[in-house]
């Protein structure tokens, strides 16, 4: 079914879906993070971005990549001429995952289980907007849509094919915080510049 048709339907679908997410308990992580973070944008978008999870800003936000990494990806969308419209921003794990230190929270990796359980947040969102094309930001998030480990460096800079109905087309990148956490300043100019590439070629297939 063309997805113009189903447009109305997908909404409130989609709001149904959010709703159903904030009292997710299918892993331990809802147990001592603020709320779940669902995914945001338009569910017309063309164009699906899938972090790793919340971190310590967007737990408290309720909002995704709203913290030092969003800001990061935002330039970055922006410096590869992909609007906000055209894109849904999603997290492979929906709660955040901490290990408390003194007053600070310190993001933890969230582990294989936590990925798979998660999973089937992200399936239904993808059936729901079955979007052209999903950019994975990190090992995370191209663990979440493959299904299994995947090697940035190997897979990165190619158009992939996701498994599973409403896949589409997947496109490898590093995650924004790889890059906040370089030390080297010029690396960081040329993996910044290198990241703003595959954001551009990921939006080129959309075309
Ligand atoms: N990092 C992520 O992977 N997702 C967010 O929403 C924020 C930081």
């Amino acid at each position: 079914q063309a997805r113009s048709s189903i447009g109305g339907n997908a909404q409130a679908a989609w709001e149904a879906l959010r709703e159903e997410a904030m009292s997710c308990t299918r892993c331990h992580l809802y147990r001592h993070a603020t709320q779940t973070v669902f995914g945001e944008g338009p569910v017309s978008a063309s164009m699906m971005f899938v972090g790793e999870q919340p971190g310590d800003q967007e737990d408290l936000a309720g909002h995704p990549f709203v913290g030092p990494a969003g800001q990061v990806f935002n330039r970055a969308l922006a410096e590869a001429g992909i609007t906000r419209d055209e894109t849904y921003v999603t997290n492979a794990v929906k709660h955040f995952k901490f290990e408390p230190r003194g007053k600070r929270r310190i993001h933890a990796k969230p582990d294989a289980g936590e990925i798979t359980a998660c999973r089937w947040w992200i399936e239904q969102e993808q059936m729901l907007l079955r979007p052209k094309v999903t950019v994975a930001l990190g090992a995370t998030a191209a663990r979440s849509l493959f299904g299994k480990a995947m090697t940035i460096g190997r897979e990165r800079g190619r158009a992939l094919t996701l498994p599973g109905e409403g896949g589409g087309t997947a496109w490898i990148t590093v995650h924004p915080s790889y890059l906040l956490r370089l030390p080297d300043e010029a690396a960081r100019e040329s993996e910044y510049a290198k990241f703003v590439e595959d954001l551009r070629a990921a939006h080129a297939l959309i075309a």
